[in-house]
């Protein structure tokens, strides 16, 4: 980013200033014709057209308080793409907004009317919000909100909702980073979901329990919890589940019923490949369910059921806490599939205090020497069969996404088609061998590296000889993933760490992916 291309972004006058989320996909004509024009440009960015074009519209209507307004709806129209635009007219003291795709939220604090792209940031001045939908615009004034209709252009009732969940975007409340809080923030977590989610699995299992066929979706580490619901489901519920990434699934919507659910999993619930995918099942007439962490976001308010994550705001982009929140609801979901649900409840706090103990102690100093002896490879591969698949490439996530060291996951049995040929020596490989039915496949796997040079590093309830690293981990049964995952967290952060990156913003990444 440079500061040419930083937001906000003026118009010739520099009265009007713009920001904006989304891609307008014709904005290289829109810069030319403005261009022969007169207009004077300043960046390279679609945004700054924007303004620009809403300054010609300006020009051809009359004064009026609604001006700004009018000429925002006609620029609008004339974008492409998935957009939120708000341009600030700081002489008229007037805000207006549109938008299609992107999110965007009217706040109506006390004497002061707020516009947000996410409605956490407005937490903090009120909870009463309007959710401004597709093909909508907006006029904020300092007498309030109005509404408009932005193909028709006329006036809406704003439809005021009173948010009940979602806590204030938080401070980091005395650790070095949002990184490190949010992972010390799971056992609470993983304790009132094991506490107050058991009703919330008993629902998703009726829902699961009456469709005929059930797919999951989802992107980057909400994709693998997805990848987990195949798995636990299957395991612990007996219940077949498809999982595939929400930016794959358009090819598998045509064969979508209304027999059908889908299980759509996100943290923000903004995540637009999950948001297009859930609208297409339902025009299949198929059924969605929302596994979210952010009540009332986009896929909350879209889903036909929504299913609270309640783990508080995560304001790292790297996602931790609302991971293993959703597989500890799977793990609740799958017991309650299977008649089990108290059983499954045990397991969960289990999970809670094994975490606890993980986040210091021993382990977690463990966990810093494996770093500083990894820390300068270019390779990192993580291996994992069943339910440690899914885990093997959320490891791989997390050490990519934080470290930039080229980190890959993959099923333990293809290692020898293809993969064991990168294996060199001293590259580290961690294996995920839980003490469940793939144990001696993975240990298989994990002497094969071994016997490559690999640096083996082993997360596992038992040591083995084809550890060079043993990560001692509870033996939890389904609830291995929830556990597993910690490791990986910590080991991302401290490769970050010394590497010299911020764990909370790593670089080319968003916390919610709101545009294709
Ligand atoms: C990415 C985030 O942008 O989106 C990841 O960096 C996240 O951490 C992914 O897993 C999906 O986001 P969400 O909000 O749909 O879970």
């Amino acid at each position: 980013m440079t500061e040419r291309n930083a937001h906000p972004h003026l118009d010739c006058s520099g009265r009007l200033a713009l920001i904006h989320n989304g891609i307008v996909s014709n904005y290289g004509p829109l810069r030319e014709r403005l261009g022969r024009a007169g207009h004077r440009f300043t960046s390279e960015t679609d945004t700054e057209v924007v303004a620009h074009l809403v300054e010609e519209c300006l020009a051809a209507i009359p004064e009026g308080p609604e001006r700004l307004l009018r000429a925002t709806i006609a620029a609008f129209r004339k974008l492409r793409g998935m957009n939120a635009i708000a341009l600030l007219d700081a002489e008229r003291n007037q805000l207006a907004a549109a938008k299609s795709g992107s999110p965007l939220v009217l706040g109506w604090g006390d004497g002061a009317h707020l516009l947000a792209s996410d409605h956490g940031a407005l937490l903090e001045h009120t909870r009463r919000v309007t959710f401004v939908e597709d093909g909508q615009a907006a006029l904020v004034t300092a007498d309030g909100h109005r509404l408009f209709d932005a193909a028709t252009g006329g006036e809406l009732v704003p439809a005021v909702t009173e948010l009940v969940g979602g806590t204030r975007m938080g401070d980091r409340a005395g650790h070095p980073d949002f990184m490190t809080k949010e992972m010390h923030e799971q056992p609470e977590v993983l304790r009132r979901m094991a506490r107050d989610g058991a009703e919330h699995a008993r629902r998703l299992a009726e829902r699961i329990g009456a469709a005929r066929k059930v797919y999951a979706i989802g992107c980057g580490t909400a994709g693998y919890a997805a990848l987990s619901a195949q798995y636990l489901l299957a395991g612990i519920g007996h219940r077949r589940v498809a999982a595939t990434p929400a930016s794959e699934f358009a090819h598998i919507v045509p064969f979508l019923d209304k027999t059908s659910l889908v299980l759509t999993f996100s943290q923000s619930g903004e995540t637009i490949d999950v948001i297009e995918a859930a609208r297409g099942a339902q025009a299949q007439g198929a059924r969605v369910a929302a596994i979210a962490n952010v009540e009332g976001s986009s896929l909350w308010r879209l889903a036909d059921d929504a299913f609270p994550l309640d783990a508080g705001p995560e304001q790292c982009v790297l996602s931790t806490k609302s991971f293993t929140a959703k597989l500890a609801l799977l793990v609740l979901t799958g017991h309650a599939l299977a008649g089990r649900l108290p059983e499954g409840q045990s397991l969960v706090a289990a999970a809670a205090d094994e975490v606890e103990r993980m986040l210091e102690g021993e382990r977690r100093a463990q966990l810093g020497r494996i770093a500083d002896a990894i820390q300068d490879r270019e390779h990192l591969f993580v291996i994992g069969r069943g339910p440690s698949y899914p885990l093997a490439l959320e490891t791989a996530l997390k050490v990519k996404e934080v470290s930039y060291i080229h980190a890959e996951g993959f099923a333990a049995g293809e290692l020898k088609h293809g993969v064991i040929a990168l294996v060199e020596k001293g590259t580290p490989c961690v294996a995920l061998a839980p003490r469940d039915d793939t144990y001696d496949d993975v240990m298989g796997g994990a002497m094969q590296v071994r016997a490559r040079g690999a640096h083996v590093i082993g997360v596992s309830p038992e040591p083995h000889e084809a550890f060079d690293e043993h990560i001692q981990v509870a033996h939890l049964g389904w609830a291995a993933s929830i556990v597993n995952a910690v490791p990986a967290q910590l080991l991302g952060y401290d490769l970050a760490r010394r590497r010299g990156h911020d764990p909370d913003k790593p670089r080319n990444l968003a916390k919610s992916v709101t545009v294709k």
